[in-house]
């Protein structure tokens, strides 16, 4: 197993494993976000493992953000995405992605990494206690649909 910066002739590969791991994110939003990760490679960086045949098996996205929640130092190295493909989880290439984001922030001034994971993914909650993060807030996310013309005031 390796890990590096993505390659050129992988990005169709990196599109896959998005789709497994964002699978009701539509096509053309995926490579608008691609688009946008790529052409900020100041901002942003994707990491890739690769099995001994040359294979992606994971992804790591990261970004710096000028804040993040729970943090006390600006800028933040930011896990954007994190993925591992089912039959290459618990060998660690989640922790070797995870690492080489945080060198890549490390190195761009940034104090601290952060990130966030569903409050259900008990798999993603845990892999990043055990790689050393802690837990600083959980949000629930709400929304109602709006009258036509507006909601009335009370
Ligand atoms: C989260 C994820 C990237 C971890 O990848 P991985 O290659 O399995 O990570 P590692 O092998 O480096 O695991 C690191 C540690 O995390 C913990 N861990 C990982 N998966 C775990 C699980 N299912 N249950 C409990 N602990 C787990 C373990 O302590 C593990 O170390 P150990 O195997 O020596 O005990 C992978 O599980 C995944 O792709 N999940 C689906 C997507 C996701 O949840 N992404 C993260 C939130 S965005």
């Amino acid at each position: 197993m390796s890990v590096g910066r993505l390659k050129r002739s992988e990005i169709t590969r990196w599109l896959r494993l998005r789709s497994a791991l964002w699978p009701s994110r539509p096509l053309e939003v995926q490579r608008r976000e691609m688009a946008d990760i790529l052409s900020d490679e100041e901002f942003n960086a994707v990491f890739v493992s690769r099995d001994r045949a040359g294979h992606l098996t994971g992804f790591l996205e990261t970004s710096l953000r000028l804040r993040a929640e729970g943090c006390h130092t600006s800028p933040i190295g930011y896990v954007e995405g994190w993925y591992v493909v089912p039959g290459e989880r618990r060998k660690g290439v989640g922790g070797a992605l995870l690492a080489r984001a945080e060198a890549w922030a490390a190195d761009r001034g940034c104090r601290e990494m952060a990130s966030d994971a569903d409050v259900e993914d008990g798999a993603g909650r845990a892999a990043h206690r055990n790689l050393g993060y802690e837990e600083t807030s959980r949000l629930a996310h709400f929304r109602k649909a709006l009258a036509e013309g507006g909601a009335r005031p009370r």
